[in-house]
């Protein structure tokens, strides 16, 4: 019998969808050595925080949340605290001498040896580190406890070869590695037939995919992986983050508005709408390109949602081309934008870049910013009212159980009236009221053609 036997383990998530989709891989390989998951940290004898290293800010929330934990310890030890993902990659075993409480540290490419490095640990009272990357991990090989039964994540590579400037990212997950594209199809005809109505295809830059070479020797790029998959039955929906402007391929426009069950929706990241930023941040291309790029999609694809990030600060940033950056969102009008102000992150090029932008300066420039996006949004998503939406609902609204919550095909949040056995129907809404954030519906009255929500 193992040492995790019967204990109950719960896992905090931090970051990116990457890491939601490693913690069910990590719920999984720990029900599988005998461990009961917990939804509730608090009674939690193993407490796993899957952390995220892309801003500063994330990994104060980690430290915070461990130091929290660790005066909680009873005397049997208990919880044990494992930190694994980014954060364990980026400072190994530095970290038990910053965070005293912890018992487990495992780096992104050993996630596999997570229960026996909480085992050992369980078993010897020592603190157990992991953080070599001799085995990258393949983790989506493993099922996973998933916790949607109506979405599923499907991770379609690893790692990421871009290295922009500011981004930790290639440090911590490593070189890209696509997974083969016949092992994706195999994993999404397992979710169709367990009745999820809708993937999304994962990677840190999905459009530079190149899968096992195909029947005829090519190597499978995105668009014919997409191909692949919209040809499952029982899917409703595909979507795919996150795309990456420089490897947007001139097909991908087609394929979505071809393929009926990819969503017409993408999510761009920009960056700064600055090209002497673009060029400081290793981006690879213009804010001219980048919004030929966006014409070219919503004339192949009417109504399609654009989302994007953007980085405020960012080493250097002048006035003007901070003002470049209000002109290209204005110009564009994102139907999403997430923004942050810039994080010097170790290891990355830009940390040796001169800063000139005062603290207070990337703040008041990122509230600009942020408050330039909410007017849009709620601008566009106040549009739809009276229009009718095609929504996936998804289960009950976390803010009012009463009612459901679910999202449209270009990924707008919509909360209306129903009931919970309605999670994993597509309904027909007609749009009473929205907000920056969110659509509030009712259902259609009758069946009318449902039109892009865009
Ligand atoms: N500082 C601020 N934002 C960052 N991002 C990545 N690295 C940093 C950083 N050092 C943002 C980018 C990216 C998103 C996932 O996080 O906008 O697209
Ligand atoms: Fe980071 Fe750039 Fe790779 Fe995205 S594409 S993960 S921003 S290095």
């Amino acid at each position: 019998m193992s040492k995790t036997a019967k204990l109950k383990a719960y896992i905090r998530t931090y970051g990116c969808q990457m890491n939601e989709r490693d913690s069910e891989v990590i719920a999984g390989l720990l029900v599988q050595h005998g461990c009961e998951m917990v939804d509730d940290g608090e009674r939690a004898d193993i407490y796993i925080l899957n952390t995220c290293s892309v801003r500063e800010h994330a990994e104060d929330r980690v430290r915070g949340k461990v130091n929290l934990l660790s005066l909680k310890k009873g005397s049997g030890g208990k919880p044990l605290i494992a930190l694994c993902g980014c954060m364990a990659q980026a400072h190994g075993g530095r970290l038990l001498r910053a965070l005293p409480g912890l018992d487990v540290v495992c780096g992104t490419h050993r996630i596999p040896y997570l229960p026996a490095m909480i085992e050992e640990s369980l078993e010897t009272g020592a603190k157990v580190v992991d953080v070599s990357d001799d085995h990258p991990h393949q983790a989506p090989l493993r099922r996973g406890i998933r916790k949607s039964r109506v979405k599923a994540w499907v991770s379609i590579m690893r790692g990421c070869d871009n290295f922009c400037s500011y981004c930790i990212v290639p440090y911590v997950r490593g070189r890209e590695v696509s997974r083969r594209p016949g092992d994706i199809v195999h994993e999404v005809e397992g979710l169709a037939g367990r009745g999820y109505r809708e993937i999304t295809l994962l990677g840190q830059n999905v459009n530079s995919y190149r899968g096992g070479a195909s029947e005829d020797g090519d190597l499978c790029d995105f668009v014919r992986l997409l191909k692949m998959v919209n040809g499952i039955t029982g899917l409703s929906r595909i979507r795919f983050v996150t795309s990456h402007p420089k490897d947007v391929s001139g097909g991908l426009p087609g394929a979505i508005s071809r393929m009926e069950k990819v969503c017409e929706h993408i999510h761009l990241p920009v960056q700064s709408g600055s090209n002497t930023v673009l060029r400081r941040m290793n981006r690879n291309y213009t804010g001219e390109r980048y919004a030929e790029i966006v014409e070219k999609l919503r004339e192949e694809v009417p109504g399609i949602a654009v989302t994007t990030d953007i980085i405020a600060g960012f080493p250097g940033e002048t006035a003007r081309e901070f003002d470049d950056t209000v002109s290209l969102m204005e110009e564009i009008l994102f139907d999403g934008a997430y923004i942050f102000k810039y994080s010097e992150r170790p290891h990355t090029a830009a940390a040796g870049m001169e800063d000139t932008v005062p603290m207070g300066l990337k703040k008041e420039r990122l509230r600009k910013l942020i408050d330039l996006q909410m007017g849009i949004s709620r601008k566009k998503n106040r549009a739809l009212i009276g229009r009718s939406v095609e929504v996936l609902a998804e289960g009950e609204s976390p803010k009012d159980p009463s009612m459901l919550i679910g999202r449209t095909r270009g990924n707008r949040v919509a909360v209306f009236p129903g009931e919970s056995a309605d999670a994993g129907r597509i309904v027909s809404l007609m749009v009473e009221d929205a907000n920056a954030t969110t659509l509030y519906c009712r259902k259609a009255e009758r069946k009318r053609r449902i039109t892009n929500d865009q």
